[in-house]
């Protein structure tokens, strides 16, 4: 009797451990971002006066502007949240969020239904460049000669939620039109390393021509936008990491802002 009591409870903690973590294939999928270590850093109270989480809020509700650099005494706060499991929480509720706004819409399949995309920190994160020691999370100033090497290496992992969410996208029948600040000068690097992550298609990637270098990123985003909407496109969503992405003419019938705390563009 004994025995038979311990052999059946040997099955029920099998059975225990085993339903408790019924999603160890989700961890299957290939994810860079998880690789990274999380740096150390936490929202603190060191510094009187200033709270990393209530920085980080000001800057993903617009209260804050024009921001050049992350507060140094975010900096640690900042990498931590970046390359931990937040901001990729932070990223699925926003794209269930559209799922769920997709799922409500009767679209009506006659191909004039777009999505529109920003690229950076939005489709594919360049996380793996802010995490170099050399680059860091605000300490050092923006270097476009490094950047640009970056970007040419064409090894940006894309935002696994937001890939997943593009693909349900193009099941629907929505055309995708990617709109970035990315110069045209980039395309060949920009359009490989989408494609090989897994943006296998789309209607059209947009890319800032040297004659509209002059523009900021709100005026260039509004032009495009009005353009496709003049084209006779219905923008139903604007997904983006930048308010700028999202603020100005024609934003889309509903907009999705996905977090960045790492640079600010206006
Ligand atoms: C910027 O990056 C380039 C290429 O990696 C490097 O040679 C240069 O020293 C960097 N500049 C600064 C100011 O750090
Ligand atoms: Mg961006």
């Amino acid at each position: 009797m004994g025995l038979l009591r311990g052999i059946s409870l040997i099955f029920l903690l099998g059975v225990l451990v085993i339903s408790h973590f019924p999603n160890a294939n989700a961890h299957a999928y290939p994810n860079p971002i998880n690789l990274l270590m999380p740096h150390s850093g936490s929202a603190g109270h060191r510094v009187p006066g200033l709270n990393c989480l209530s920085w980080r809020l000001a800057v993903e509700t617009y209260n804050l502007r024009d921001w050049r650099t992350i507060p140094e005494e975010c900096e640690g706060y900042v990498g931590h949240y970046m390359m931990g499991s937040q901001y990729r929480k932070d990223c699925l509720a926003v794209t269930s969020a559209a799922y769920d706004y997709i799922k409500s819409l009767s679209l009506n399949k006659d191909g004039k239904d777009v999505w529109v995309f920003d690229i950076d920190e939005t489709s594919l994160s360049n996380l793996p460049y802010y995490a170099r020691p050399s680059v860091g999370f605000g300490a050092n100033p923006y270097n476009a000669t490094a950047f640009d090497e970056w970007q040419k290496e064409m090894k940006a992992p894309a935002i696994p939620s937001v890939l997943s969410f593009y693909k349900k996208l193009v099941r629907y029948g929505v055309k995708i039109v990617f709109l970035s600040g990315s110069h045209e000068e980039f395309r060949q690097f920009k359009e490989r390393n989408m494609k090989n992550i897994g943006y296998t298609k789309w209607d059209m990637m947009i890319l800032k021509q040297a004659s509209e270098s002059k523009l900021k990123a709100v005026e260039y985003k509004s032009a495009h936008r009005t353009k496709l909407e003049k084209m006779g496109y219905r923008i139903i969503g604007n997904m983006g990491d930048q308010w700028s992405d999202l603020i100005g003419d024609h934003p889309g019938m509903r907009t999705f802002k996905l977090p960045d705390p790492m640079y600010y563009i206006g």
